[in-house]
């Protein structure tokens, strides 16, 4: 039942006694499955997140009548107990809060509590972190590598490998097929191999790490380091808070070899269809001239949030006589010095292609077709960041897993109210900034309701910069602003709709990206996508992301409409912290252990 386990109980804290009877009142309403008992200690406005211990989904129910249907639905076979803490509680403004483990039928969970006074609790994140019995060979269960003694028949380590890398494929089928090796398909790479699910990552170009270094030359994170680490290897203390993308795109080739990923570069999937009968993919790829079919259980895209450059149709691009191109395929500014450039967009690639366009000696203008959030870099890292993802944060005892789970356990429908505090102390501290922006003519804003930029991220994966440097270029006029949509091409520049003529010798489409189900179109068909719809954002009915409400992300990292098909990716952040959800659903069904799914989520919205 519920104790604390670093401290014995009895607790004379208050915190503690509180926290202590709330589970142990819990764990017995959940053991008699009294579902109503266990609802009534709810808060009326109140959420409960779970990532795939209870629902096998990842997804979020709300108020009592939330907590009973979950209950409901999953409390039989999840059969929860051993409810603890793992920590002193904590309190403030009378929210009393507290890190939770407890185990279910097939697995071990962790999770988050705050109770609201004495309305009980009002949010509760769970989370399953490992199956019973199938336990990640890690610290005490770590292999021997070395097999000590006297074996005729002794393989190698490398010897190993190398037939694994033989078989897989060819004469022994993997169970998982992770289209994409990008950041994403390597984070899932990692914790497939931890969890002996066999598995090939399909990726077209050379070499881990080149959707990195295929970027645009000046192209650094935007994140800092403590937010970026991959799963189970953390960056080195010298690692720069700003990570270079050639840099970036090393480490990642370092990783998929230390981590003994089954990562086939050069290899592009041309095609997948699912076989219902047989219950497997169909996956057609390339390799080295040859073509192979793989069949696994399961198919992961993982082709990026950020692949599908969104190119618009305009008018005279076939008559232009300069150089066209998506940001994403944009090199960088050396060979366009003395030369004009429009650089199409005002988000972050926008930014970042002028400012470097600019110190590589172009005429760089940038066309602002509608607002644009901006936010100071240093003020992000110093207001936004600096609890979860910072050196003093470190300093401060925060590890990246709790940073991820505190994060998780904030529910999507109420993140917005705990960011918007953020970006009003933003807009305070740099009023002067944003005035000298709006006095050059630069359209702001903060989000549809304030709430900045991680909202805007969720919802819509766009709509912002992380401001190093460029904006001053913008406010300096130095990158020259202009607005509207652009009507045509010319043999020499773009006209805007309201008739201004720009000279251009260079246009960039730095227009961002299109919706990851196009990838489920172009590989498996337009009906599969259709039937998965919409990958992204949380339905907050805000600025490209329709409602209705999601509660979270559209079919990331969970099941889709689609049996045996998934998608991942997402920023390093998310990349680390939901490969582990979606590796354990994987293993999970590897093993045949029942994953009955709680609310699979419907379809709104095609793309
Ligand atoms: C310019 C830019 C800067 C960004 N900066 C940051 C940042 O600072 N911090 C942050 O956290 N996030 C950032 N992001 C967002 C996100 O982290 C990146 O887009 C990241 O690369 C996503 O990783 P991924 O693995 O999901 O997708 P990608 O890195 O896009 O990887 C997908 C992979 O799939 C492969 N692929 C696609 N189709 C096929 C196929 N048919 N066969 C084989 N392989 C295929 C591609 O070659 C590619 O390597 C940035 C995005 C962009 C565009
Ligand atoms: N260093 C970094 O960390 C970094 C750098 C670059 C990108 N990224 C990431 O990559 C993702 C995409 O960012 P992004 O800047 O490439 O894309 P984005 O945020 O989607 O911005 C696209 C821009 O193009 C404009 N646009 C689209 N279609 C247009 C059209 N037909 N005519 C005129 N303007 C048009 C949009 O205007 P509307 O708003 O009017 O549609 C918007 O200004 C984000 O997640 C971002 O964080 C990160």
């Amino acid at each position: 039942m519920s104790q604390t386990l670093d401290r014995p109980a009895p607790t004379t804290d208050p915190a503690a006694t509180r926290i202590d009877a709330w589970l142990a009142d819990f764990e017995r309403a959940l053991v008699t499955r009294d579902v109503d008992r266990a609802a009534s200690m709810f808060a009326t406005t109140s959420f409960w997140r779970d990532l795939v211990s209870f629902t096998w989904n990842i997804t979020t129910v709300e108020g009592r009548a939330g907590v009973a249907d979950l209950l409901r639905a999953t409390v039989e076979h999840t059969d929860p107990h051993g409810f603890r803490t793992t920590e002193a509680p904590s309190e403030a403004d009378g929210v009393t809060s507290a890190w939770i483990e407890f185990e279910t039928a097939v697995g071990r969970g962790r999770g988050h509590l705050r109770l609201m006074g004495e309305q009980g609790a009002w949010t509760l994140l769970t989370s399953l972190y490992e199956l019973t019995g199938h336990e990640e060979p890690l610290s005490e269960r770590r292999p021997m590598g070395a097999e000590h003694g006297a074996n005729p028949d002794r393989v190698t380590w490398l010897e190993a490998r190398e037939a694994e890398a033989a078989e897989l494929g060819r004469t022994r089928q993997p169970y998982v097929v992770v289209v994409g090796g990008g950041q994403g398909g390597i984070a899932l790479g990692a914790r497939l191999r931890q969890l002996g699910v066999p598995h090939v990552i399909i990726e077209r170009n050379a070499r881990a790490g080149d959707s990195w270094r295929k970027r645009y030359k000046s192209l650094c994170l935007h994140d800092p380091v403590w937010y970026d680490h991959l799963p189970y290897l953390d960056f080195p203390k010298n690692w720069p808070v700003f990570s270079p993308k050639d840099k970036i795109g090393d480490w990642l080739e370092m990783y998929t070899k230390v981590m003994e990923i089954n990562y086939w570069d050069s290899t592009t999937c041309t095609s997948a269809t699912y076989d219902e009968a047989a219950g497997e993919w169909e996956v057609v790829v390339e390799r080295a001239g040859e073509q192979l079919v793989l069949r696994p259980k399961q198919l992961v895209l993982a082709t990026g949030m950020s692949g599908k450059p969104h190119v618009p149709v305009i008018p005279g691009q076939d008559v232009f006589a300069g150089e066209q191109h998506h940001s994403a395929q944009h090199p960088g500014p050396d060979a366009y010095r003395g030369k004009q450039a429009v650089v199409i967009g005002s988000n972050n690639s926008a930014h970042d292609i002028c400012a470097a366009l600019w110190e590589g000696g172009a005429d760089v203008t940038m066309v602002q077709r509608s607002s644009t959030h901006i936010v100071k870099s240093d003020s992000l890292m110093e207001i936004g960041l600096k609890d979860l993802y910072s050196e003093q944060a470190v300093a401060a005892g925060m590890t990246t897993h709790k940073a991820d789970m505190t994060f998780a356990s904030l529910p999507y429908r109420i993140m917005h109210t705990f960011q918007i505090p953020v970006y009003d102390a933003i807009r305070e501290r740099d009023a002067d900034f944003y005035a000298r922006l709006e006095q050059a003519g630069f359209l702001l804003d903060y989000g549809d309701d304030d709430s900045g930029l991680f909202m805007k991220y969720l919802r819509r994966g766009s709509g912002y910069y992380i401001d190093v440097g460029a904006a001053e270029l913008v406010a300096d006029g130095k990158v020259k602003l202009v607005h509207g949509a652009v009507r045509e091409l010319t043999e020499h520049g773009a006209v805007l709709a309201d008739g201004t003529e720009l000279a251009a010798d260079l246009v960039v489409y730095a227009t961002g990206y299109g919706s990851m189900n196009g990838w489920a179109a172009d590989l498996i068909s337009q009906e599969v996508a259709d039937k998965v719809g919409k990958v992204w954002g949380l339905g907050s009915d805000t600025t490209k992301d329709p409602g209705p409400w999601e509660g979270e992300q559209r079919n990331m990292w969970k099941p889709t409409q689609q049996e045996a098909l998934w998608f991942h990716g997402g920023n390093l952040h998310q990349s680390r912290h939901y490969s582990l959800y979606l590796a354990l659903q994987l293993k999970a069904r590897m093993e045949a252990i029942p994953t009955p799914v709680y609310a699979l989520a419907e379809v709104h919205h095609l793309a």
